[in-house]
């Protein structure tokens, strides 16, 4: 049955990781049946249990709605359906600094079978622009279908926050970008179920541009910040200082230098650009080297900072790629402290927030006998704890010296 008959629909979510198990969790409490579907058994058992293999207090509750546990369940190929949702990965392909788009491709060959007339696909993977036009149009058209006359293709790119996924899931405005509008409209009705933001219609290579530039904005600033703390060090004054005075003019917004970025995105999606107009993007690709070069930077001012100690053991704080979440991708924290180990320096990695990486007593005792403390991650607990008992981690520390950055 075509989509557009339906109130609710029968909709297949591939990928229910970060992006597609949260979506499939508020389309299945909007009263749709979901199925999602994960080459990873573990993640379609987990799904079936009701067990979350990503931790979120919200999350769980969500899982735990009688409405979603009714809805929502997973397998491990996919089924005929009103609804494809994509949301596999996209890596970086590191040698080329390009898109690694094999999964897509696969998620799209996997639906093929299933296709029937009227179906509507929606790509929510961050993708470089033109790629549901010239990778995923030709593959779903070898289904003998047509994209823009009896089967629909929209872009409906994720911009959710780790750490605070169901408030935005919901309430950030959304971008749907399509080729003709029937795809468009069917997109618009179907995010219409579940989310409050706005509902923002455009093409679907601007909506592939949209989720570049967005997080490119990120980095390009980022970079910037980073840019002129080295120089402030250079020059002997205090950044903050110096950011925090400019930032005092009406129409500047400096952000905060920090230790390099991560996660799924910033570090990645410029990238994205960078690989379809490699002469226009040469902004962009500065501020990509300029932060990838901050984890070593740090690593030489904490080697500065220890050069006066034998052996130095240094106690690491922060795992996560950026303060109050779990989430360890591309973390330029741990960058740093495999660099320092690499170098043969003692360091004592922890997390609070990181399961495998937590304290093993408490932070007063892990300093115990070392000689330094570093954070590398802000987290509120971890600012709480170093404000609460900070003479006590000095006194506890061999040579009383704590790093932030
Ligand atoms: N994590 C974020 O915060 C975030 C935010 C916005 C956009 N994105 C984008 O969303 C996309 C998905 O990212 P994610 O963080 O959810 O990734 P993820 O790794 O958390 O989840 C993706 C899931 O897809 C599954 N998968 C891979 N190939 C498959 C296939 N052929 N069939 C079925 N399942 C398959 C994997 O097993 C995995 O569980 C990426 O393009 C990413 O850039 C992520």
């Amino acid at each position: 049955m075509a989509f557009n008959e339906l109130q609710t629909s029968n909709i297949v979510v591939i990928g229910t990781g970060y992006v597609g198990l949260p979506a499939a969790l508020m389309l299945a409490k909007a009263g749709h049946k979901v199925v999602g579907v994960d080459i990873d058994e573990n993640i379609v058992h987990a799904i079936n249990e009701g067990v979350l293999l990503v931790k979120g207090e919200q999350l769980q509750e969500i899982m735990d709605d009688p409405t979603v546990r009714q809805n929502l369940k997973a397998q491990s190929t996919p089924c005929e359906a009103d609804v494809f949702i994509i949301a596999v990965p996209t890596p970086l392909d590191k040698k080329n600094n390009a898109a690694n788009l094999e999964m897509v491709i696969e998620a799209t060959n996997s639906i093929v079978p299933h296709l029937c007339e009227g179906n509507l696909i929606i790509l929510e993977s961050t993708v470089p622009p033109l790629t549901c036009r010239n990778v995923m149009t030709p593959i779903i058209e070898a289904s003998g279908l047509t994209v823009g006359n009896n089967i629909y293709l929209a872009h409906c790119p994720e911009r959710i926050l780790p750490g605070d996924i169901f408030y935005e899931i919901v309430h950030n405005d959304r971008i749907i970008g399509a080729s003709d509008s029937v795809s468009q409209d069917l997109a618009a009705r179907l995010y219409n179920s579940f989310v409050k933001g706005e509902l923002l219609i455009t093409d679907d290579v601007t909506a592939e541009f949209v989720k570049l530039i967005e997080n490119t904005y990120r980095d390009v600033n980022i970079a910037l910040a980073n840019e002129l703390s080295s120089v402030a060090q250079s020059l002997q004054i205090d950044t903050g200082t110096a950011i925090n005075l400019a930032n005092r003019h009406p129409r500047v917004n400096i952000l905060q230098p920090g230790i390099g970025v991560g996660g799924h995105c910033i570090p990645i999606d410029p990238w994205f650009i960078k690989q379809v107009d490699e002469q226009n993007s040469r902004l962009i690709n500065t501020a990509r080297l300029i932060n990838d070069e901050m984890p070593s930077k740090i690593t030489n001012q904490i080697k500065v900072a220890t050069q006066n100690i034998n052996n130095p053991h240094i106690i690491a704080v922060g795992a996560a790629y950026k303060a109050n979440t779990a989430d360890t991708r591309e973390s330029p924290a741990i960058e740093i402290v495999r660099l320092l180990r690499s170098e043969g320096y003692k360091v004592d990695h922890f997390d609070p927030l990181v399961e495998e990486m937590n304290f093993p007593t408490n932070i007063i005792d892990a300093c115990t006998n070392a000689d330094c403390l570093v954070i590398l991650v802000e987290h509120g607990s971890v600012v709480t704890s170093l404000d609460k008992h900070k003479q006590d981690i000095l006194n506890a520390l061999t040579t009383p010296l704590i790093l932030r950055f």
